[in-house]
């Protein structure tokens, strides 16, 4: 099992879903975890409270990263907090349907100023707080940057964070800063049962092209982002791992 010991990792949107997860999956491991949330403070404050119960450390840190004014304030806190950053989780994410015909500059901008813009940013400002040893930039990105049908805008997001994976790696490597995209399928969260898709046609269909023959479980993705925020994942950047049972949508 990866040893995360030492380590100080913030993961956002970490007070749902798969966020949640990576965040007790760190801090099991040993890291101490910034939980970012933005509305969600009591299912926040649940998680980091399950984490010391277990003997872990963790702070609960609120920001809205569609608003890239809050995002320097979340990256100090951690800092002050815990000490230079090692392991950044881009994860907070929003993902809306549409077809081509109901598409607005909203739901455009909704899903680009979170998913894309306020990851890029967010890792700016946290690499200001990383030191000479460097560290793991995680992307939450999804199989849906092949193309998702009906959701055009959402799938955008996604194929823009593939390449920021891509062009970071290139450009953080010798600052021993490793960038890599951890790419979901489907996966039952609390997102995607409000977007009503559990028990939905599409789940079924998507359970019956995965090869594994289910949708995921956020501890699925979990000890993914493990394995990448340790130090047993030291020769692997700039990659974009599907975590979907093989399923390619
Ligand atoms: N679930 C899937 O099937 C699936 C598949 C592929 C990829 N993904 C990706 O995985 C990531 C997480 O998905 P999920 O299904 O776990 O989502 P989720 O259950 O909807 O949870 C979303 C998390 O993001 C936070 N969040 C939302 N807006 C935010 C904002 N403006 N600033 C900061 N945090 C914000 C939420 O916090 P608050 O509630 O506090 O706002 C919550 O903790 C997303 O990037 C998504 O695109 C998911």
């Amino acid at each position: 099992m990866s040893n995360l010991q030492g380590k100080v990792a913030l993961v956002t949107g970490a007070s749902k879903g798969i966020g949640a997860a990576i965040a007790r999956e760190l801090a099991a491991r040993g890291a101490a975890v910034a939980v970012n949330y933005s509305g969600s403070k009591a299912a926040a404050e649940k998680v980091v409270a399950d984490i010391k119960n277990a003997g872990g450390k963790a702070i609960a840190v609120q920001a809205n990263l569609s608003e890239t004014g809050s995002i320097g304030q979340l990256v100090e806190s951690v800092a002050r907090e815990f000490g230079p950053i090692n392991v950044l989780v881009n994860n907070a994410g929003v993902y809306e349907f549409s077809p081509i015909e109901a598409v607005t500059p909203d739901h455009f901008h909704k899903q680009f100023n979170l998913n894309v813009l306020g990851l890029l940013m967010t890792t700016q400002a946290a690499l200001k707080h990383f030191d000479s040893r460097g560290g793991s930039v995680i992307n939450i990105g999804s199989v849906a940057a092949a193309g998702v049908p009906t959701a055009s805008v959402y799938s955008a997001t996604k194929g823009a964070v593939d390449s920021i994976t891509v062009a970071l790696a290139g450009e953080l490597g010798a600052k021993k800063i490793r960038v890599n995209s951890l790419n979901p399928g489907m996966v039952e969260t609390e997102g995607v049962h409000a977007a009503g898709f559990i028990g939905s046609d599409f789940e079924k269909k998507t359970a019956a092209e995965t090869p594994l023959g289910r949708i995921g479980q956020p501890r699925d993705i979990s000890l993914i982002a493990a394995f990448l925020a340790s130090d047993d994942s030291y020769w692997v950047t700039g990659q974009l791992i599907k975590a979907s049972g093989g399923a390619r949508l």
